[in-house]
């Protein structure tokens, strides 16, 4: 195979408890991208379409995630990268992942699967890297791996997979302001109190539980955030009112997506789903900022081949 056409899923990272280690894929928003090989050494991107970004290999994420593939391995020649990029940087779901994600995933199906899926989302953390300034593994691991993803330790890394309930359904608002994910870490305190540390770990572990036991009630109980949310939520109009209103319509929990803007809804079903996207369509037609709103299942997959 000389050239692939992937989907790159976004992602919803932190999921409310586990901030910089749990994310889970989305199925219905993502970029695409055309990888092939060259004889030429090295990374050359080609064309973007859709956003208006670098397409110097070290200063474009997908290209230094490249590079870093390329350093390992034997293969002696190069790929030529094609973006389309339909998730808008700065939205909180997963933008420079799907890019970093989507170029490994590529170049190691191109090869014949030489690397396993640790060392892929090794490689594209530098990707993360590169766009927020540190090498955060939540929105990466589930878009290689699929469904959700925990990462049980940076160092060494451990990347856990955790199975997803069929019938739970992602609602997503991204309300068209941009956030970018070095300055909403900025203002994140450094320090916790041991009682917030207590109530953090209870609900992870109570949201993993849930999802390994498809227990949706235990699963909206989990997905409270008392370290992050606080703080970053004051960044996000109308995030109160889109939860209250949420959690009204019947969803199981509603939080921010990675360093929002966006604010995710997860729903036991997709009629839910949809009843949760029209309250947020409601909420946020008042409030006179844009906003794009998606109903999705978990992608299982990450990256695929289209
Ligand atoms: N865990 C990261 C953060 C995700 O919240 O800063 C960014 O998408």
């Amino acid at each position: 195979m000389e050239e692939i056409k992937v989907f790159c899923p976004a992602t919803i990272a932190n999921v409310s408890c586990g901030f910089d280690v749990l994310g889970l894929a989305l199925d219905s928003i993502g970029d695409e991208m055309i990888v092939r090989k060259t004889d030429e050494k090295g990374i050359k991107i080609t064309k973007i379409l859709g956003q208006d970004l670098p397409l110097e290999t070290e200063k474009n994420v997908s290209g230094v995630a490249g590079l870093a593939f390329l350093e390992h391995g034997d293969y002696q020649g190069g790929f030529e990268i094609e973006i389309d990029k339909r998730i808008k940087p700065g939205s909180g779901i997963g933008s420079s992942a799907a890019s970093s994600a989507g170029a490994v995933c590529a170049m190691n199906e191109l090869l014949g699967r030489p690397f396993s899926n640790l060392e892929l989302t090794q490689f594209a953390m530098q990707g993360e890297k590169l766009a927020s300034s540190v090498a955060h593994a939540d929105n990466v691991a589930p878009a290689i791996y699929g469904g959700f993803t925990l990462v049980r330790s940076y160092e060494p890394l451990d990347i856990v997979s955790i199975p997803t309930p069929d019938e739970l359904f992602a609602t997503v608002i991204h309300p068209q302001i941009e956030i970018k994910t070095s300055d909403s870490r900025k203002i994140l305190k450094t320090k916790l109190t041991l009682e917030t540390g207590i109530r953090q770990w209870g609900n992870l572990g109570g949201l993993v539980a849930g999802l390994f036991q498809s227990d949706y009630d235990l699963i909206g109980r989990s997905l409270e955030d008392h370290v992050v949310e606080p703080i970053r939520s004051i960044l996000i109009p109308g995030f109160d009112a889109i939860k209250q209103n949420a959690m009204e319509a019947g969803a199981l929990g509603c939080g921010i997506s990675g360093s929002g803007p966006s604010i995710f809804a997860l729903s036991k079903g997709e009629t839910t789903a949809q009843k949760v996207a029209e309250s947020m369509r409601k909420t946020y037609g008042s409030i006179g900022i844009d906003f794009d709103i998606h109903v999705s299942k978990v992608n299982t997959q990450g990256v695929k081949p289209l």
